[in-house]
């Protein structure tokens, strides 16, 4: 795909699609969960859809009726599956369902694409092992596919390396199968959305410091879940109104404090952005987002603590500090070379490539803003966000870029490259 640039700034309105993390989630307990359970505005994506799939393989019963799942939940009770489960790309699906699985006393096989299978599974299974389940796979059940026979769990304390919202979400989910009471503790905290949405289904979630723990023996029951739009999604626009001109309002953004660090942190770069509107929705918070072309930022440091609430958004962000004033730093953000490509690589080396000054480091990048970047062939590594970070970064670069993959944007948000035009016309 070519595309040629500078373009001279947005003006709209738009209304992202629906938050990717809360349409796996709600896909995932509507199933667990006794009852029905109406999903509305549900983000249909390869990701998304690669949950889907699994659950209905397990024998959930979902009717769909155009962004809205009617699903009937199994109460954590589901059927052996026929083959193998295929998460694709989808790390939260394979993560997550193996939480799920490990409840469960039949034999299941979960994979993934090339991509998936190359990413690190013993922080899930390994727990799960010692909670009791039985798991093995490729290097001593570090990667895909992995075979599970579950059932039989106790609960445990785990102290988890990484903050890791899959990680917690696993464990919590197995935990409410298992006997006794699971505590999964995290070094920093990452997203919340299954505490949110366990609760929502009535479940007692007890929260202190970083610490989450449930009761086995709980049952879920079947709610409605309104999905809000995906603030990741939403971060292209911000960055492309930012550095190109322009205004634009973003409705019904999901704004919860673990997801929205990059709009804090393009706020201290000096970007006018403000949160309009704050509500609640189902049990998340939600706002109107207005972002004004604000001028030249101002290059930032990220630090490790603040890393987790805009993990998705790093490689984005990286494209508005190449082209700020003065130097930025991004620390503690190693965890980025194990997401669906390296990124930390991607980033250093597509962005060198349109003209930036860039170095990696082992767990980030230092930058030292440039007035222009210039147009380059880029390499998405079938990485969406590498995809739709660099299209941004190409609409606002003098001359022709071109992307190797734009397909792979399905994986999260079919819709970007119209959605984009609609908004630069
Ligand atoms: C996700 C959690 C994050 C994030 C991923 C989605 C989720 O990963 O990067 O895109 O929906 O739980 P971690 O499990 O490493 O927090």
């Amino acid at each position: 795909m070519r595309i040629e640039g500078p373009v001279k700034g947005v003006k709209g309105r738009i209304r992202v699609p629906s938050d990717k993390s809360i349409s796996h989630r709600a896909v995932i307990l509507g199933s667990v969960a006794k009852g029905k359970t109406v999903v509305k505005r549900w983000l249909r994506s390869l990701d998304t859809l690669a949950t889907l799939e699994i659950f209905k393989k397990l024998g959930t019963n979902v009717k769909e009726r155009g962004d809205e799942l009617l699903i009937e939940g199994r109460d954590f009770s589901f059927e052996e599956p026929q083959n193998v489960l295929d998460a694709k790309n989808s790390g939260t699906t394979a993560r997550i369902t193996l939480g799920v699985l490990a409840t469960q006393p039949f034999f299941s096989v979960i994979t993934g694409d090339e991509s998936l299978r190359r990413r690190p599974m013993g922080r899930v299974a390994k727990p799960l092992k010692a909670m009791g389940a039985f798991i093995d796979g490729r290097e001593e059940g570090e990667k895909l596919p992995l075979a599970v026979r579950g059932g039989r769990l106790k609960g445990m304390e785990f102290f988890s390396e990484k903050a890791s919202a899959q990680v917690k979400s696993a464990l919590l989910l197995a935990g409410l199968r298992a006997e006794g009471i699971t505590k999964v503790t995290e070094p920093l905290k990452s997203r919340d959305h299954t505490e949110r949405m366990l609760r929502a289904f009535g479940v007692k979630v007890q929260e202190e410091g970083l610490t989450v723990s449930v009761e086995g023996g709980q049952t879920l029951e079947g709610t409605e879940v309104l999905c809000p739009g995906d603030p990741s999604s939403a971060s292209f626009f911000v960055a492309l109104c930012l550095l190109s001109g322009g205004e634009v309002l973003i409705e019904e953004v999901l704004v919860n404090p673990t997801r929205d660090g990059f709009f804090r942190k393009v706020r201290e770069m000096g970007a006018d952005i403000r949160y309009e509107n704050l509500r609640e929705v189902s049990g998340e918070p939600v706002a109107d987002l207005y972002v004004r072309y604000s001028g030249r930022l101002r290059g930032v440091e990220v630090n490790p603590e603040e890393v987790p609430s805009m993990i998705d958004e790093i490689p984005i962000l990286a494209v508005l500090m190449a082209l700020s004033e003065g130097t930025s730093v991004v620390r503690g953000a190693e965890e980025l070379r194990v997401k669906e490509s390296d990124r930390i690589r991607a980033v250093v080396e597509n962005l060198r490539s349109m003209g930036a000054r860039i170095e990696e480091t082992e767990d980030g990048f230092v930058v030292e803003g440039v007035e222009n970047l210039k147009g380059s062939h880029i390499k998405t590594y079938s990485d969406h966000r590498i995809a739709m970070a660099f299209t941004v970064a190409g609409l606002v670069a003098v001359g022709e870029t071109t992307i190797d993959d734009p397909d792979c944007v399905s994986v999260s948000y079919p819709s970007f490259f119209e959605d984009i035009r609609r908004l630069i016309s």
